[in-house]
C-alpha cells in the first residue's frame, strides 16, 4: 500500500483547486454518492430503501455506528434520547438576549455552541462522546422549536416524552400552553422521511466544516455549531428557504415561469434557479425524486392546494426541456420541493434550513466521530498559492 502523506511530502506537490472540485480531503466509510448515476447510499444501504422502510433514529444509529441497530439497541437509543430532550433552564435565558427577528439558524448555532458550556465532552473519551451524541440528537429539536417560538413571541413548551421524536418536535413547534396539540400521523411520517433524506451527504460544505473544526480536537458541540453556520448559506442548506422566496416572487410578480427562466439563462442580476444544480449530482438528485412524492402526498393529506407547487412543477418541466439546463446538467436538488412541504406543515420559510440541520445532525456527528477515530486523520490545513505583494520595505519614518 502507498503512504499517500509521505508521497505528498516527498514530491512537494501543491494543487490549486478552488472549491475542492477535484480534491478529496479524506477517506470515509459513511456515505457513497455516484453523482453521474444519481446514487446515494448510507453505509451501503440505498437511500430509497431507507426512506421506505426505516426511521430517522434508526438511520441516525446506522450512520453513527456503521451497522443497523438490533431491536434492543434501537429501543435503548430511542429511550436515552427521549430522556435527554430537556434543555437546561439557564440555557433558555440565552434566547432572552437575542432579538425576536433573529434568523432561527443564527439562534440555533448560538444555542448549540452554548450547549458546550454545559457539558464536558472529552474528544478522546468514547463514553463522553456517546453521551454528547445522545444530548445533541435529543436537544437540538427542542432548541430549534425555541428559535421558532422566540420568533413568534410565544412561550416555550416542555418536551412531551410520551411522543415519538418527530411527533414531539411538531408539538413543540405548533402546540401552545393553552391547547392540546394533535399530531397528524401522515405529517409526522413525512417529516421523519425528510429527515432521513437529509441525514448525510458526504463532504459537503457543512460536513467539511464539522470535520475541519473536529480535526483540531475542538469539542463536538462547537464543531456542530460551526456546521450549522456553514449550512445557513443560500448556496447550501439556505437554498430551501430561497426556493420558496423565488416561487413566491414569481407568483407575486405575475411574470410567469417562462420569463423567469429567460432571466436565469441571461444571468440577469445573477439570478439563479434556486434548488437546481449540485456540485456532485450531474443527474437527477435521488433525494429530489423522493421529496417530490412526499410533496404530493402531504399536500393531498392536508387538503392544501398551493399554487407554488404548480409553479415549481412548471419550472422543473421548463428546465428539463431547455438546453441551457440540460447541457449544464442542472436538475432539481433535494431543496427544490422541500419548502412547499414545510410550508404546508405550517413552518415559516425561515425555519426550513433549521429542519435541514436537524436532519443532517446524525451525519455531522458520524463524520466528526470518524475524524476523531481514524488513525490516518490529522488536523486539516489547506495549502494556498500566495499571489500578494513581493517583499517590500516600510518607508523610512
Ligand atoms: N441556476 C442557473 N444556472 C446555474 C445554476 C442554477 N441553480 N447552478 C449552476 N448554474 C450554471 C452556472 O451559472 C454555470 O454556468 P456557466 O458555465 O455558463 O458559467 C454552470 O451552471 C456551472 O455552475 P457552477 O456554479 O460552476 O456549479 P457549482 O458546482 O460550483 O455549484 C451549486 C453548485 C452551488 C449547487 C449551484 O448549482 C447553485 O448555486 N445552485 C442554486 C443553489 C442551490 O440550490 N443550492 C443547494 C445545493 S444542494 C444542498 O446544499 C443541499
Amino acid at each position: 500500500s502507498i503512504d499517500i502523506s509521505s508521497l505528498t511530502r516527498q514530491t512537494g506537490l501543491t494543487t490549486l483547486d478552488y472549491g475542492f472540485v477535484n480534491t478529496a480531503s479524506t477517506a470515509s466509510a459513511i456515505t457513497y454518492i455516484d453523482g453521474d448515476e444519481g446514487i446515494l447510499r448510507y453505509r451501503g444501504y440505498p437511500i430509497e430503501q431507507l426512506a421506505a422502510g426505516s426511521s430517522f433514529l434508526e438511520v441516525a444509529w446506522l450512520l453513527v455506528y456503521g451497522e443497523l441497530p438490533t431491536v434492543d439497541e434501537l429501543a435503548d437509543f430511542t429511550e436515552r434520547i427521549r430522556r435527554h430532550t430537556l434543555v437546561h433552564e439557564d440555557l433558555k435565558q440565552l434566547f432572552g438576549a437575542l432579538p425576536y427577528h433573529a434568523h432561527p439558524m443564527s439562534m440555533l448555532s448560538s444555542a448549540v455552541g452554548a450547549l458546550g458550556t454545559y457539558y464536558e465532552a472529552d474528544v478522546d473519551d468514547p463514553e463522553a462522546v456517546d453521551l454528547a451524541t445522545i444530548r445533541l440528537l435529543a436537544k437540538m429539536p427542542t432548541i430549534a422549536s425555541y428559535a421558532h417560538k422566540k420568533s413568534l413571541g410565544q412561550a416555550f413548551l416542555y418536551p412531551d416524552n410520551s411522543l415519538s421524536y418527530v411527533e414531539n418536535f411538531l408539538r413543540l413547534n405548533f402546540g401552545t400552553m393553552a391547547e392540546p396539540y394533535e399530531v397528524n400521523p401522515v405529517v409526522a411520517r413525512a417529516l421523519d422521511r425528510l429527515l432521513i433524506l437529509h441525514a448525510d451527504h458526504e463532504q459537503n460544505a457543512s460536513t467539511s466544516t464539522v470535520r475541519l473544526v473536529g480535526s483540531t480536537k475542538a469539542n463536538i458541540f462547537s464543531s456542530i455549531s460551526a456546521g450549522i453556520s456553514a449550512l445557513y448559506g443560500p448556496l447550501h442548506g439556505g437554498a430551501n428557504e430561497a426556493v420558496l422566496e423565488m416561487l413566491a416572487g414569481i407568483q407575486e410578480s405575475g411574470e410567469g415561469v417562462k420569463k423567469f427562466v429567460e432571466r436565469v439563462k441571461n444571468k440577469e442580476d445573477g439570478v439563479k434557479l434556486m434548488g437546481f444544480g449540485h456540485r456532485v449530482y450531474k443527474n437527477y438528485d435521488p433525494r429530489a425524486k423522493l421529496v417530490k412524492e412526499s410533496a404530493d402526498a402531504v399536500l393531498t393529506e392536508l387538503g392544501v392546494h398551493d399554487p407554488l407547487l404548480d409553479i415549481a412543477k412548471e419550472l422543473e418541466q421548463t428546465a428539463l426541456e431547455d438546453d441551457y439546463f440540460v447541457s449544464r446538467k442542472l436538475y432539481p436538488n433535494v431543496d427544490f420541493y422541500t419548502g412547499v412541504i414545510y410550508k404546508a406543515m405550517g413552518f415559516p420559510p425561515r425555519m426550513f434550513t433549521v429542519l435541514f440541520a436537524i436532519g443532517r445532525l446524525p451525519g455531522w456527528i458520524a463524520q466528526w466521530r470518524e475524524v476523531n477515530t481514524d488513525p490516518a486523520s490529522k488536523i486539516g490545513r489547506p495549502q494556498q498559492l500566495y499571489v500578494g505583494a513581493a517583499k517590500r520595505d516600510l518607508p523610512a519614518r
